[in-house]
């Protein structure tokens, strides 16, 4: 079996390693142009002529969630998408969220502003219930983000597109439901996949339907977000503030307002890292699986767009 790796921005060598150790048996190189056909390949953001050079691929492996950007190439039309699912990225993403809820919610900015100049001083309780969380998109991501919030017992709505069952969570589906589920949300958590349905879904009508006092964090991808918009709604004072991983444009230029604006908080795309032990051993299983003949979870569905 042969196995050939293309990941723009990532160190081969700690990679090829472990598909090595745990595939001894196959071959597993840097795809160079004019590379041999491979079996299978472990891809991030590949060159169009990868592509073309690998149009017999069983299975191409993104080694993130998100495939929008791979999308956007274009694709052996027989080679299956295959994104990582979860492979220890639902917990950071969690943890994550949970965080930014939880610092907003309990004003911890406000504390460390007050710490950092001698003072101690309270600020009045809030109440859970005025800070009802909605979390667009209830896949991988999404799903243990809802339910890691419902451990701080925050009321917590979701949306997606498919109907769904999720304990605890208030969900609704479909765009017909998008106004009222925003509606009902003060803090707004983007965990959906970028596609042309959802570009731009972050904007001044949307973000608007917030109620008062709304916060946004945006863990997905930056061209979700109208980013004109939400310095708009900020500097009106309609929505308190921001969280914010992922941006229009990486890294974030030095120009940007979002360095400077004082309701912002900024990580550089680090929400949930893909993990290089987990990933290889779900890709090994995948493999396995399809040697086999066996269906595998998280295949892209290049239609749908995610
Ligand atoms: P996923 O499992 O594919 O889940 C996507 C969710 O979005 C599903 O619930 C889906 O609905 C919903 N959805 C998609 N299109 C929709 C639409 N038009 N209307 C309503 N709902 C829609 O994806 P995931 O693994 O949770 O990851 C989500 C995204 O997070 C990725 O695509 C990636 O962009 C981003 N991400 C960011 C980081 C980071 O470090 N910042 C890390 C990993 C991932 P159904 O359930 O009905 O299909
Ligand atoms: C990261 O952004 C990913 O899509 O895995």
């Amino acid at each position: 079996m042969n196995i050939t790796f293309c990941c723009t921005d990532t160190k081969a060598e700690p990679w090829l390693a472990g598909l090595h150790a745990a595939l001894p048996d196959a071959s597993v190189e840097v795809w160079q142009p004019g590379s041999p056909q491979a079996d299978y390949a472990v891809v991030w953001a590949p060159p169009q002529q990868f592509l073309d050079e690998q149009p017999r691929l069983k299975a191409l492996f993104n080694i993130g969630a998100g495939v929008d950007a791979l999308l956007q190439l274009k694709l052996p039309p027989a080679t299956r998408v295959v994104r990582l699912d979860d492979a220890g990225m639902s917990v950071q993403m969690a943890e994550y969220v949970c965080h930014a809820v939880i610092r907003h919610f309990r004003e911890f900015d406000g504390y460390e502003a007050d710490v950092s100049q001698g003072k101690w001083s309270f600020r009045k309780p809030r109440s859970r219930i005025d800070f009802p969380v909605g979390v667009l998109g209830l896949g991988v991501l999404g799903e243990r983000v809802a339910q890691a919030l419902r451990v701080f017992e925050f009321p917590v709505h979701g949306w997606s597109r498919s109907p769904k069952t999720l304990e605890g969570v208030v969900c609704h589906n479909g765009p017909d439901r998008l106004d009222s589920f925003l509606g009902q949300c003060r803090v707004l958590v983007n965990l959906l996949p970028l596609t042309p349905e959802t570009s731009d879904i972050l904007n001044r009508r949307t973000l608007s339907l917030l109620k008062p006092g709304g916060y946004l964090i945006n863990v997905a991808r930056g061209a979700h977000l109208v980013e004109a918009d939400l310095i708009e709604l900020l500097d009106r004072g309609h929505l308190a503030g921001a969280t914010l991983d992922v941006f229009r444009t990486e890294p974030l230029p030095a120009s940007h307002p979002f360095w400077q604006h004082p309701g912002i908080r900024i990580t550089p795309h680090t929400s949930a890292r893909t993990l290089r032990t987990e990933s290889i051993a779900q890709i090994v299983g995948k493999i396995a699986a399809l040697e086999r003949g066996e269906p595998v979870a998280g295949v892209v569905d290049p239609a749908r767009g995610y």
